[in-house]
């Protein structure tokens, strides 16, 4: 049997994240087995390690972890006929049943029946991955792997973008982490007419200022609303992107959107968020809730928007082996780094 290197997370409870050795999986007839190439650690690994609520809930270990990738076509099944060995490709992390009456009204993106590589089935922190066709997104080959292995976490960011027209509009965009930073860079391409990026981590704004936004925010040293307001000419913007999950940033994106403005939430914190109701009621203000990525509208997007000369190579700012996968999960932890992509 051939063994591949991968990091698993063996048993439930805090830690107990290591790299080990597995048979490489078997390929069924209408599964794509996959080399993995590139594959990027999220903050959700960052929580598997931690064993919190999240995975509580979804995990049943050991799990081979890892779900945002890009690699290459190693083995089809014999039934698969859209790819063939040696195409790039990548996938989303939620395997979507195609058959419920969300995925088939083009809602797969709050499918019933959704797994999720990586956690409820094995991910891509390892030499192979095996998925069902149906997944397979094929990429363009002439593409750097560690940018197509950041297509899952670009999805969220283009999919809470294109939720509301950003087009000519005023934009403020709360959380720079790596998605929110795409989000920033996004909003450009699709043709904002301003970015305010709102964030307290100094090295993220920074790199926020470097996709794309015009203006940085810091909620804890600086009066948002009143910056906000100020840098936005007076009444404040149009739509807010969250990628903070913070209860009191959004609390605080009521009182600076202006009236009939839009709040998409793609962010999730820790906490229950409390809204300021008789200001967001009498303000008319849409809130919209966004879960993973439309499949396969957000992936046909995202190719048309790298078409469109969208550039996110600067969120990537750590490649490493995957033997260095704890430096990683620690760089992610601290926040000390935009994406950190992984090579098997
Ligand atoms: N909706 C979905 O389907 C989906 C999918 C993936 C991730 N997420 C969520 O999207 C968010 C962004 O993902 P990420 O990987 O970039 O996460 P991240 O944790 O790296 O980034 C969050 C950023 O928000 C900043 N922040 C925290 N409080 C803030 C405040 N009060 N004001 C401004 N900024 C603040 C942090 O400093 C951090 O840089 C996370 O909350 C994540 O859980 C949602
Ligand atoms: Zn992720
Ligand atoms: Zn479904």
């Amino acid at each position: 049997m051939d063994m591949m290197k991968c990091v698993v997370k063996e048993e439930k409870g805090e830690g107990h994240v290591v790299l080990t050795t597995r048979p490489v999986p078997e390929v069924g007839d209408f599964d794509v087995l996959i080399r993995v190439k590139a594959v990027a650690v999220c903050g959700t690994d960052v929580h598997i390690r931690h064993w919190d609520e999240y995975s509580q809930k979804r995990m049943n270990p050991p799990t081979i972890m890892g779900h945002e990738y890009a690699g290459e076509v190693a083995k089809v099944g014999k039934c698969v006929t859209s790819v063939k060995v040696g195409d790039i490709v990548n996938s989303d992390s939620h395997l979507v049943c195609g058959t419920c009456d969300l995925c088939l009204n083009g809602h797969s993106d709050v499918c019933y029946n959704t797994q999720v590589i990586g956690v409820m089935r094995d991910g891509a922190f390892a030499e192979y991955i095996c998925i069902p066709e149906t997944a397979v997104n094929k990429c363009d080959p002439s593409m750097p792997i560690e940018q197509l292995a950041l297509m899952e976490p670009l999805g969220v960011a283009v999919h809470a973008a294109m939720e509301f027209p950003i087009s000519t509009k005023k934009v403020a965009v709360i959380g720079c982490g790596p998605i929110g930073c795409m989000g920033v860079a996004v909003a450009r391409t699709l043709g904002a007419a301003q970015i305010i990026a709102i964030e307290l981590n100094e090295q993220r704004a920074q790199m926020a200022l470097e996709m794309g936004a015009d203006a940085i925010v810091n909620p804890v040293k600086e009066d948002t609303v009143a910056r906000v307001k100020e840098i936005s000419g007076g009444l404040g913007v149009d739509v807010v992107l969250d990628f903070s999950g913070n209860a009191g940033a959004i609390q605080t994106a009521i009182d600076y959107v202006k009236p009939d403005g839009y709040i998409v939430a793609a962010g999730l914190g820790p906490k229950p968020v409390e809204l300021p109701w008789e200001n967001f009621v009498t303000k008319g203000i849409c809130l919209k809730g966004i879960s993973g990525r439309e499949i396969p509208r957000t992936w046909e997007r995202m190719k048309g928007l790298f078409a469109a000369g969208l550039d996110i190579s600067k969120v990537i700012t750590h490649v490493l082996p995957l033997e260095e996968f704890e430096k990683g999960l620690e760089l992610m932890e601290q926040g000390k780094c935009g994406k950190v992509v992984l090579k098997p």
